[in-house]
């Protein structure tokens, strides 16, 4: 049966990355046996200009009629001076709530070609691959109470709250240690059990889970502030990383940098049935936007996590990644990976390339 894919290009660089990754799907659509319908919708500023809500409610019907989401990326300084709950970023953080994608799973893979466009040592660095699983609906980003208030004092106090219920911790807990189990069964749980309360049950919790139900993981706890140091000292102690919502979003932004770009790491953020939205953990990069140049490779990279998790095409999703490895051993690179010696693409003709490189 046909698979309806809801497409949302967003800001900035967002309508160049997916325009790379809807052709790339319509090459596997018409020559690979993909049976899928693309179906495009409105998402942060460019919904605000159109609609004047960063999420309509036609892009609402249509996520959640569709088996799964392309996401481009969303924000820009056009929509800066808006009040926060009308910005184009609670468009996406309002798509995470709605569709309930609580687990969001940000692979940090070095490509062995990019070795030398990380900013780190290439001992340090070659043959990294960490998953890091960020908890995507909890946390401080969406904790109430929140906002800015008045003191009788006279000044202003802004405050958010940082809050987890047991069944938010268990059930990310469930999808660390099951992705632990597929791969070389360790686990790093990262908090600040030392300071915050709400992190403090984060690591009872899980320990609880590793002991009772996953005792071949072998499970180790890490307050965040000493994890972002281990990250560049040694990044390949790492296997899977599972953390809060807030501690992911900053980590996985570091882990990016270990690859060699943040323009190469693709995201999956899922629901509790496989219903998942795909989308690269870059921002929108409005200083290079509408130039052709943005890195369209995390987005082609989330097509793949796409097939994979929620079409059940891993051989479709290995014939992209293996293309992606084909053109970077070709020496193609778009300007954020550039090295000495290489061949500069722009977006557009690395988004071909990737086609021309599928078997
Ligand atoms: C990310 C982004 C988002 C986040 C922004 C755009 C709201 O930084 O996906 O990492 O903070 O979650
Ligand atoms: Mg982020």
């Amino acid at each position: 049966m046909s698979k309806t894919i809801a497409v949302l290009p967003g800001d900035g660089i967002g309508p160049e990355i997916i325009t790379e990754a809807v052709k790339l799907l319509e090459v596997l659509k018409q020559s690979h046996g993909l049976d899928i319908q693309l179906e495009k919708g409105l998402i942060g500023g460019a919904a605000i200009d159109a609609t004047g809500k960063p999420l309509p409610d036609e892009t609402l019907e249509l996520v959640k009629k569709s088996d799964a989401v392309l996401l481009g990326a969303v924000g820009g300084a056009k929509w800066e001076p808006l009040p926060i709950a009308i910005r184009p970023e609670k468009g996406l953080l309002g798509l995470r709530a709605e569709l309930g994608l609580f687990a969001n799973l940000r692979p940090a893979i070095l490509f062995p070609e990019l070795a030398d466009a990380s900013t780190l040592k290439p001992a340090v660095v070659a043959g990294l691959d960490i998953l890091i699983i960020r908890e995507l609906t909890g946390g401080i980003y969406f904790g109430k109470p929140r906002g800015v208030r008045n003191l009788d004092n006279g000044e202003q106090q802004g405050f958010n709250t940082l809050v987890y219920d047991t069944h938010e911790i268990e059930r990310i807990a469930k999808v660390g240690f099951e992705s632990a189990m597929k791969r070389q069964k360790k686990l790093c749980s990262i908090d600040k059990a030392n300071v915050l309360e709400a992190t403090e049950l984060w690591r009872e919790i899980i320990t609880k889970i590793g002991k009772n139900d996953y005792p071949e993981v072998d499970l180790t706890h890490m307050y965040v502030d000493n994890a972002a140091m281990q990250l560049v000292r040694y990044p390949k102690q790492f296997d899977v990383m599972v953390t809060n919502n807030m501690f992911g979003d900053i980590l996985s932004d570091l882990a990016s940098q270990l690859t060699g770009s943040i323009g190469m790491l693709p995201s999956a953020s899922l629901d509790a049935n496989g219903k998942g939205m795909y989308e690269p953990i870059h921002g929108s990069a409005p200083d290079i936007a509408g130039q052709n140049k943005a890195n369209p490779l995390a987005t082609i990279l989330s097509v793949a996590m796409l097939l994979r998790y929620s079409l059940q095409q891993a051989e479709l999703a290995n014939k992209v990644e293996n293309a992606v490895s084909k053109v970077l051993q070709n020496g193609l690179r778009t300007v954020d990976i550039l090295q000495a010696g290489k061949t500069v693409v722009n977006t557009e003709e690395m988004g071909d390339a990737i086609i021309a490189a599928l078997d």
